[in-house]
């Protein structure tokens, strides 16, 4: 890249990129006593993120339709379900009947990733598909025509609350090539650790929607919480 490129080029996160990058609190940070307040509070967010553990394929269990049945009726938000969950093809017909509108799967959670995708998209709902932060990112590039979300985990999952890891920004980079290079629409989305101090970096490495638990249901309301990010990334 020539020295007048450098000069030229435009601050990696333009107004435009900001308009265009979403967020998506998960839920799983919020207080279930007060459930339909909470969806609420986050009703100017772009999607809810909905987390589901089922103690296997991750060390910790969530929570599984009947809280995301009772987000879709308390919110109309997208429900973003991330399935932490192992063969979650036996579920994926049960989670869209319970108010999903986008489906994320794990490549190591199935050794038939493709086929789980498929499903998603065959039941009418936006088809995402996630890995690990210690699996090879090669693992979903035979995926990415076949998509609608790509999901980087920037921490092992199982937990809010936990730190970014900072090898994700590599990660995210590469993906956005990848993405790029295929003429690909899929958002980048990226879940765990993110906060206003790392929102910007995460979005420059090119990722398209943000997921934030900790960051967001503090202790002064979501609404703050969703401002604060909104407010890192201007
Ligand atoms: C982790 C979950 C995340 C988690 C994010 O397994 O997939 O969505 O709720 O929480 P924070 O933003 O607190 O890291
Ligand atoms: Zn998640």
């Amino acid at each position: 890249m020539t020295a007048q490129t450098d000069t030229q080029a435009p601050d990696p996160v333009s107004s435009d990129e900001t308009r265009r990058v979403k967020l998506a609190p998960s839920i799983l940070s919020c207080d279930f006593t007060r459930l339909g307040e909470e969806m609420q509070a986050i009703a100017g967010a772009d999607w809810a993120h909905v987390d589901v553990m089922d103690g296997a394929f991750v060390p910790n269990i969530s929570f599984g339709m009947p809280i995301l049945a009772a987000a879709r009726r308390a919110s109309n938000l997208p429900l973003d379900v991330h399935l932490m969950i192992e063969r979650p093809e036996r579920y994926l017909k049960d989670f869209a009947a319970a108010g999903a509108d986008s489906i994320t799967v794990h490549v190591e959670s199935t050794p038939h990733i493709h086929r789980a995708v498929q499903q998603i998209r065959e039941l009418g709902k936006r088809a995402g598909v996630t890995l690990n932060p210690g699996t090879p990112l090669e693992a979903v590039r035979p995926l990415l025509a076949d998509v609608d979300v790509v999901l980087v985990m920037s921490v092992n999952p199982g937990f809010g609350g936990q730190k970014f890891i900072p090898a994700s920004l590599d990660r995210i980079r590469t993906l956005r090539r990848w993405l790029d290079e295929a003429g690909s629409g899929a958002e980048l989305q990226v879940d765990g650790g993110v906060s206003p101090t790392n929102a910007r970096a995460v979005v420059s490495a090119g990722a398209t929607v943000l997921v934030a638990g900790s960051a967001v249901f503090g202790k002064d309301g979501a609404g703050a919480g969703l401002e604060r990010l909104r407010e890192a990334l201007k």
